[in-house]
């Protein structure tokens, strides 16, 4: 069975949070399952890019509205990432080193969609499915079945998978004209609410989509922004497959990142050592249980409540705990977490920025990690901490949810929380302050986490047998 993948991020290609996370992993584990597994994303210029030799596999040029844009197809050549990666160059829109955020996006993933198209149709044999991932790949669905140019692609099923539904990439219809000739009758597919919306023109001509978690399959039909009642009406279409983590990456026992690897058999000292040399690096106690963050600081994370959190945690608690924080995102939210460090600089710091590194550090140094999340389809973050043996305090919503049980149920591990506010986030990190004082409890919620599975080896067949379903 042959699969392309279609991603704006893979990592360690690209990555701004989860979905690189996923796109570089889940392909991997589909290999080893005797898939092939092909990887197209955008090419960025990027340390990955440069260090590694990539090479043409196709060139042609593209049509977009008054332009004609030569691009190649690069492929990486030694297939170490474990899947077969290919990027699309274009000259002067898809060459650039940010991901994200430029004002031509929509322009910039269009081309990119429209790319892929034309070199699918050069195929000798056709790919068994073709997989989109959110929003920037979510044209290709609708192309392949109402493009003129596209219809003999229209017999390969083509899947969305939904990693944040929040995200819908639409655009004015003053832009039509930059995609290729279609059914007229179909543009209805394109439009919501009176613009181009493509996450939810992939959602009506997909064969099957999926979201990331099964609880945020159920949220979507409640909250996504304004396409409610578009995942109500195409519900059969719809399943939730969780997440898995690459452990090949994200393993206490081999990561190359820890002062110290520590299995289940090690744990007390090998988080003992990793949280000392991460206490001497950002100037804390060691005898406090220290709760991290770790994120994009954004409302959907719940980090705008975070500075009153932290504020009220750190005075009403009376310090006995040390919080880090390690995000960037909202510039407002930047700014006050960094200020609070004026005020509490014993117990609390914060590296605004992304540091792939550090985050591994924290994983494994951390006593909790909190997650204070307003909507979170799947969140990897919980998963990685609880393979390093660190206690989740979350939000139960989506993913997190469907992934960390109470510690006061049977065989729970975590620290939830079903409302979001200071209040809520206060209690739940006093609940973990007096649960870190009884030693022998946190070592058997240790011990309960680490011999969970959320590796992809448990949710990669979810996939085939979706694959299969629709041959
Ligand atoms: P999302 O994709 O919504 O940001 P996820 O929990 O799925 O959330 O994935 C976030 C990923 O990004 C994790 O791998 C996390 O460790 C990483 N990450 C987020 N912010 C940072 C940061 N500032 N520095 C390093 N890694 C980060
Ligand atoms: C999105 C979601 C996150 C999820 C990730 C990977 O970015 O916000 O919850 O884990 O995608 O699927």
């Amino acid at each position: 069975m042959v699969v392309i993948h279609l991603s704006a991020e893979c990592y360690p290609l690209a990555k701004v949070g989860g979905l690189g996370d996923v796109v570089g992993a889940l392909p991997k584990y589909q290999q080893e399952l005797g898939v092939t597994a092909i990887v197209v994303t955008p090419y960025y210029d990027r340390k990955f890019a440069r260090d590694n030799e990539f090479e043409v596999v196709y060139e042609s040029e593209v049509r977009m509205g008054d332009k004609n844009l030569p691009f190649q197809v690069l492929k990486e050549t030694t297939d170490k990432l474990g899947f077969h990666l290919h990027m699309i160059r274009i000259p002067g829109l898809l060459d650039r080193s940010e991901i994200y955020s430029y004002p031509d996006e929509t322009e910039q993933f269009i081309a990119f969609q429209l790319a892929f198209l034309e070199w699918l149709l050069k195929f000798k044999d056709n790919p068994d499915i073709v997989h989109c991932h959110d929003h920037h790949t979510a044209l290709v669905p609708y192309l392949m079945s109402h493009g003129f140019k596209y219809r003999f692609l229209s017999t390969i099923p083509a899947i969305l998978t939904i990693h944040n539904g929040q995200y819908q990439g639409w655009f004015g219809w003053d832009k039509f004209h930059y995609l290729p000739e279609t059914d007229p009758w179909t543009r209805g597919v394109l439009d919501w609410g009176g613009a181009i919306n493509p996450l939810a023109a992939a959602v009506k001509s997909c064969w099957k989509y999926t979201t990331v978690s099964p609880s945020y399959l159920e949220e979507l039909k409640e909250s996504s922004k304004g396409l409610e009642t578009l995942f109500v009406q195409e519900e059969k279409k719809g399943s939730g497959i969780l997440n898995g983590i690459d452990t090949d990456v994200w393993n206490p026992v081999t990561d190359p990142l820890l002062t110290l690897n520590y299995s289940l058999d090690n744990v007390t000292k090998g988080k003992q050592e990793n949280k000392r040399a991460l206490c001497k690096e950002f100037g804390f106690t060691l005898s406090k249980p220290l709760i991290a963050f770790i994120g994009r600081l954004v409302d959907e994370k719940g980090a705008d409540l975070l500075p009153a959190a932290i504020e009220q945690i750190l005075s009403v608690a009376k310090s006995k705990a040390s919080i880090l924080v390690l995000g960037s995102g909202n510039p407002a939210i930047e700014d006050q977490l960094a200020q609070l460090k004026e005020t509490y600089k014993k117990d609390y710091n914060v590296y605004i920025g992304y540091d792939e590194a550090l985050s591994h550090r924290i994983y494994a140094g951390a006593d909790f990690l909190l997650m204070p999340s307003r909507v979170e389809p799947c969140g990897l973050n919980q998963l990685y901490a609880m393979k390093y043996g660190t206690i989740p305090i979350v939000r139960s919503t989506g993913g997190l949810k469907d992934s960390v049980i109470d510690a006061a149920e049977p065989e729970g591990y975590g620290i939830c929380f079903p409302e979001l506010d200071v209040d809520s986030i206060v209690a739940s990190v006093t609940r973990a302050v007096d649960l870190y004082a009884n030693t022998s409890n946190v070592r058997l919620l240790r011990k309960r986490m680490m011999l969970l599975d959320f590796s992809w080896n448990r949710s990669a067949n979810q996939y085939i047998d979706l694959y299969n379903s629709l041959k």
